[in-house]
């Protein structure tokens, strides 16, 4: 029988799905990818795949599991493996660079941003090509890496040549205007197979500074999973919005079924979004105080591609 197979790196985000997929009764496999081999000449298991692998897995010493994860995909796809975020939705989990151009690409408005490969010689130029103030960030993300807000040019060169700047996992660090945040909180969307499921709210009270993550008891990528007064439901965005529906065609045009996406909006109330997050944790709090359940559509999900499996092409 076809199974659901979890492809993923990071154990503490896994229980929230596994209990899903319990209580749905699907049979599932999980895969820790953190390294290993691949045959190529053999098929791949028959079933359907959740990819669940986090673009901080460098952060944990396993920058093996996305290089292995994103050959693994072409293995799935080229056996017409049905991946939830396959390689399109995960090139983009991996590039900051690659979400904007999405974004943009679909009328959405982003903040400026250069991406910079080379030491400090060359981020200190770039630098002077910003408007103050910016913050910088990881090309390829996830819990805040990199993420510090600048406000005089000094303080990022001192930031640049000294020992706390370290450069992420494929070289490529983002300078992006900083849009401060009306009413201090940033939002998050979490939509999944083109459904809008919620919008919750967090607070940057206590500094953005500069990242959710920080408050986080799990302590990963974006991180709206901690027990944390900052969350909220944020229930005048619906799917109604504008907003909200730009991000279903821009997730349908990369073959996204999956994501949380961040906006931050400025004091003129214009919405400016800056991540999207394939590999998304849902805080429990907020869907438990709301009877909703991100985790259950997902498996809802993968239990309709199971069933479309057994329907005889
Ligand atoms: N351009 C920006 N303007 C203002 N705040 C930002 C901006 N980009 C990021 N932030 C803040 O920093 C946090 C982390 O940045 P983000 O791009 O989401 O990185 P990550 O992928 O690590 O979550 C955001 O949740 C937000 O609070
Ligand atoms: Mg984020």
């Amino acid at each position: 029988m076809s199974k659901v197979h979890v492809l993923f790196e990071n154990e503490d985000w896994m229980p929230p799905l596994r209990a899903a997929l319990d209580a749905k009764g699907l049979p599932y496999v999980e895969h820790a990818l953190v390294d290993g081999h691949v045959d190529l000449s053999a098929v791949p298991p028959e079933g359907v795949f959740i990819n669940r692998m986090s673009p901080s897995s460098h952060t944990r010493g396993h920058q093996g599991g996305v290089t292995f994860l994103q050959q693994y995909l072409h293995v799935l796809e080229a056996h017409g493996r049905r991946v939830i975020n396959g390689s399109t939705a995960f090139s983009l989990e991996v590039s900051k660079v690659r979400q904007d151009l999405a974004l943009s690409v679909a009328g959405i408005q982003t903040p400026r941003t250069l991406a910079v490969v080379g030491g400090p010689d060359r981020l200190k130029l770039a630098a002077r090509t910003m408007d103050l103030p910016f913050i910088t960030k990881d090309n390829q993300g996830g819990k805040g890496l990199g993420v510090r807000l600048f406000r005089d040019l000094a303080a990022f060169d001192a930031y640049v040549d000294g020992d706390e700047f370290v450069v992420g996992p494929d070289n490529v660090t983002l300078l992006q205007q900083y849009i401060a945040p009306r009413g201090s909180f940033i939002t998050r969307v979490e939509i999944v197979d083109g459904v809008f499921q919620y919008a919750i709210k967090s607070s940057t009270e206590g500094g953005f500074e500069l990242c959710p993550a920080d408050a986080c008891s799990i302590g990963d990528d974006f991180c709206p999973v901690g027990e944390d007064a900052r969350f909220s439901l944020r229930e005048e965005i619906t799917a109604e919005d504008p907003l909200v529906a730009a991000y279903i065609s821009m997730m349908r045009a990369n073959n996204i079924d999956v994501a949380g996406i961040e906006f931050v909006e400025d004091a003129d109330g214009q919405r400016y979004t800056y991540d999207i997050n394939g590999t998304t944790n849902f805080n429990g709090d907020v869907e438990r105080a709301h009877g909703l359940s991100g985790m259950t559509a997902i498996v809802e999900l993968a239990e309709r591609c199971l069933n479309e499996l057994l329907v005889p092409a």
